[in-house]
């Protein structure tokens, strides 16, 4: 089919007469990609949108690993790259050519003067669809990003799930190993095993005993507190009754806590309150967000700066709206040694942790995402720009929604 036939067919030339048709196929220039050439990378300079006169065509973009993220299949009659006739901004994804195929380019300046030579409802039509279009494309990305995050989410929570579901069934078998260990040495040190304790041989053995019962229990004992670690990742571990108080005093008595870790890490805590009367007062759970904000400040002492140069941390009070709602946005902020790009991505995941040697298991942050997003209601984000230290973004509804109020506490998790 000629260039003129099709370009004929798309409802977006619709109105143009055959001659301004006809111009405006030998004003655009016609060229041929193999199948599996680039015709445009993302960020490139537009050059003019194109027509897909024959073959077929992907839009895609490029993930953070570098892998190839389609986002449509184009067919002959379909165009793409017109955002370059509206604004001059760079390409905003890549396309390449999945079979052979024939495009004809509309640059900027062909396109203006179709328009301005033609009657205004032609021009109108032309530019509605075109604003459809790219709405249209707009609406599927994000929606795409929505449920990538919700996805993630989830995945996120089954896997917290796991941890939980763990801890719970590990509680019992070493409640009773605790107990045991207990039992045997209680029975040693009993009076009746007094006489034979004379006898230096048997003494050795009862020690040795003892010194097992004692490992035995002390393990135990360490790993008791290891599962109420994992218990604690579930957000609906964590107590605490819905409360009004001012958002900045739940961080200014969270911060006061930590002051003697601070000092002795020689870390200085600024708070910076931007909320004003009457949006001061929260409803949520301050106990929840005590927790997320220790263990923020855990991690900077930790990680971030070392006690021979201490360091400054900041937090940020905002309001915002999110989701039409009033919110918060919670920004806290160190200048410290930073997160490296690789590991930025599963910070958030249980068990992952550079600080094994520090004894950090992992679950801190963890616990932060599920507190965040199940019982605050909110997101969380994380920065760390190289040489930029490490900036977490919390936004949380201002009231907690009502569906919460009823039960009185987060439901999932
Ligand atoms: N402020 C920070 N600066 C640099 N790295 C950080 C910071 N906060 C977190 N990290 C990195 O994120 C990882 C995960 O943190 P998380 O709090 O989940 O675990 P952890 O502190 O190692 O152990 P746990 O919190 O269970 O004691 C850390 O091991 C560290 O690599
Ligand atoms: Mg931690």
């Amino acid at each position: 089919m000629s260039a003129f036939s099709l370009l004929k067919q798309i409802s977006l030339f619709e109105l143009l007469s055959d001659a301004q048709l006809a111009s405006l196929v030998e004003a655009g220039s016609q060229r041929q990609f193999a199948a599996g050439q680039t015709i445009f990378n993302e960020h490139d300079p537009p050059d003019g949108m194109y027509v897909l006169l024959s073959g077929q065509v992907r839009v895609y973009l490029q993930d953070q690993e570098g892998c190839r993220v389609e986002l449509n299949r184009l067919k002959p009659g379909d165009y793409f790259g017109e955002m370059a006739l509206i604004d001059s901004s760079p390409r905003s994804a890549s396309v390449a050519a999945i079979s052979p195929c024939d495009c004809l380019i509309i640059d900027e300046h062909t396109f203006q003067d179709m328009l301005l030579n033609s009657q205004a409802n032609t021009s109108y039509h032309i530019l509605r669809l075109l604003t459809a279009k790219v709405r249209d494309n707009s609406y599927r990305i994000l929606e795409e990003e929505a449920l990538r995050h919700r996805m993630e989410i989830e995945q996120h929570r089954a896997l917290s799930r796991i941890v939980v579901g763990v801890a719970h069934e590990l509680n019992t078998p070493l409640g009773l190993m605790n107990t045991a260990a207990g039992v045997i040495a209680a029975r040693l040190k009993a009076d009746t095993l007094k006489p034979a304790m004379a006898d230096p041989e048997l003494t050795s053995i009862f020690d040795d005993i003892l010194q097992a019962a004692d490992i035995l229990s002390g393990n135990a004992r360490r790993a008791s507190e290891l599962v109420k670690a994992f218990k604690d990742v579930s957000a609906s571990q964590v107590g605490g009754k819905l409360e009004s108080v001012p958002l900045v005093k739940v961080v200014n008595d969270c911060v006061r806590l930590f002051e003697i870790q601070a000092r002795q890490a020689g870390i200085a805590i600024q708070v910076k309150n931007h909320l004003a009367p009457p949006e001061a007062v929260w409803e949520g759970y301050p106990g929840a967000l005590s927790q997320v904000l220790t263990n923020l400040l855990t991690n900077v002492e930790r990680y971030a700066y070392t006690p021979e140069t201490g360091g400054l941390v900041t937090i940020v009070l905002a309001a915002s709206q999110r989701n039409d709602q009033p919110a918060y946005i919670i920004t806290f902020r160190d200048y410290g040694k930073g997160i490296l790009p690789d590991d930025l991505p599963h910070i958030f995941d249980p068990f992952f942790t550079t600080g094994r040697d520090q004894g950090g298991s992992g679950l801190g942050l963890t616990t932060v995402f599920n507190l965040v997003t199940v019982t605050l209601q909110g997101q969380i984000a994380v920065e760390s720009p190289p040489g930029g230290g490490v900036a977490f973004t919390i936004a949380i509804p201002q009231t907690i929604a009502s569906q919460d109020r009823r039960t009185g506490r987060a439901n999932v998790l």
